[in-house]
């Protein structure tokens, strides 16, 4: 029976940093409203009409191929984590094929939107593969271009605020080493609050749900009624937006629970963890979970400082930097845990 490794890992972030006080241009906020309820200093902004989702999807997945040793032809199947797609379709995944040249296997290409806890989902629909003997080079990326949706406007600053740009790949293959790879995952998911964190348009749900019924959506009985209305765009229903405080009391509530649950699962206790990835949403809410596992600085690893929030990209561009800064080795228990817009939510415990 085959586990799975993560054999290469790579991550790309665009060069435009944008600090607190440049966003002070657009709306009301400043440095130290954003340090304190986030932790974030700055983010980076891909650049405009020369990088989407899809090239820096492609930016890391290519160090992470070359890391691993193996050529991109080798590459079996590819998923896509992103809730900011090139386009609303076809995914990304096939255009970051395209942008890799990966065409001469046709590898087959999955996208998948589960928001910040992408990667976590991926890894764990990846390891099913791999375990089963299907396939030997997995590629999964996280990848998201944040930059382009958001509204800079007072309107959209609590979400604004948070966001940023990168990716983050892995390659994931098979071992026979009775001490590596993914040990366990765990995938789950609540739509009760599903429009607590959206971008509800465009989209088929005609205000359903949305307390928005008599907004003047399109009727799609009606032949010609557009898709998009210009009322829509004034009123920013093509933004996110969030219901920051019941997403934050979720997600304190969720994260430990989820970890738990890997723990218990592999026999383990959080004092095993060797390091600890967690989604990077907001650096209090690391914190706050910290502190419930028990878990020592040493044993986390943050970077939402530098990069704010990347949504699927998050965990990939932090196990990355953790490890490039060796504090992932050979043998470590990994510990990655996410929870976002849905809600979904996942863990997963690696054997490095
Ligand atoms: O990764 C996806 C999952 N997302 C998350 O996990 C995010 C979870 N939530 C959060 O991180 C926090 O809720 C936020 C950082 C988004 C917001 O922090 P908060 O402490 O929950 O603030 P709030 O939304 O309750 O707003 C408090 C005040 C409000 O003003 P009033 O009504 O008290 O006068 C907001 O209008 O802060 C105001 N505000 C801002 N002020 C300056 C909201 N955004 C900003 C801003 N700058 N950017």
């Amino acid at each position: 029976m085959y586990k799975t490794k993560i054999a290469g890992i790579g991550k790309y972030l665009p060069e435009n940093i944008v600090r607190n006080e440049d966003l002070m241009k657009y709306m009301d906020t400043s440095d130290e409203w954003i340090q304190e309820r986030t932790g974030i200093q700055e983010r980076r902004y891909a650049k405009k009409h020369k990088e989407t989702t899809a090239t820096m999807g492609a930016r890391a997945a290519e160090v992470a191929i070359q890391r691993a040793g193996i050529d991109k032809e080798d590459v079996d199947f590819i998923i896509f984590a992103t809730l900011s797609p090139d386009y609303y379709f076809p995914g990304s995944g096939v255009l970051m094929q395209r942008e890799l040249g990966i065409t001469h296997k046709e590898a087959g290409c999955l996208d998948i939107r589960n928001q910040c806890s992408g990667f976590v989902y991926g890894l764990s629909i990846a390891d099913q593969f791999i375990r089963n003997g299907v396939y030997k080079n997995v590629l999964l990326v996280g990848a998201e271009m944040h930059s382009m949706g958001l509204d800079f406007t007072n309107r959209g600053r609590n979400v604004t605020v948070i966001f940023g740009d990168g990716a983050g790949a892995v390659i994931l293959q098979p071992t026979t080493e009775p001490d590596q790879g993914v040990l366990t995952t765990h995938l789950h998911a609540d739509g009760t609050h599903a429009e607590e964190l959206s971008m509800i348009s465009p989209g088929a749900h005609g205000g359903k749900h949305t307390g928005l019924e008599g907004f003047g959506f399109p009727d799609p009985s009606v032949p010609g009624d557009v898709f998009v209305t210009q009322k829509m765009v004034d009123d920013g229903l093509m933004f996110p937006n969030m219901n920051g405080q019941l997403v934050f009391k979720t997600a304190v509530v969720k994260f430990p629970e989820v970890i738990h649950e890997a723990l218990t699962k592999a026999g383990l206790s959080s004092e095993d963890i060797d390091m600890f990835i967690p989604h990077q949403a907001n650096l209090r809410i690391s914190n706050f979970v910290q502190k419930k596992l028990n878990l020592p600085d040493e044993k986390v690893y943050n970077n939402i400082q530098r990069y704010g929030n990347t949504t699927a990209a998050s965990i990939p561009i932090a196990l990355c930097e953790a490890w490039e800064e060796g504090r992932v080795k050979r043998g470590d228990l990994v510990c990655l845990a996410a929870f976002g817009a849905g809600f979904t939510w996942g863990s997963a415990l690696i054997r490095w």
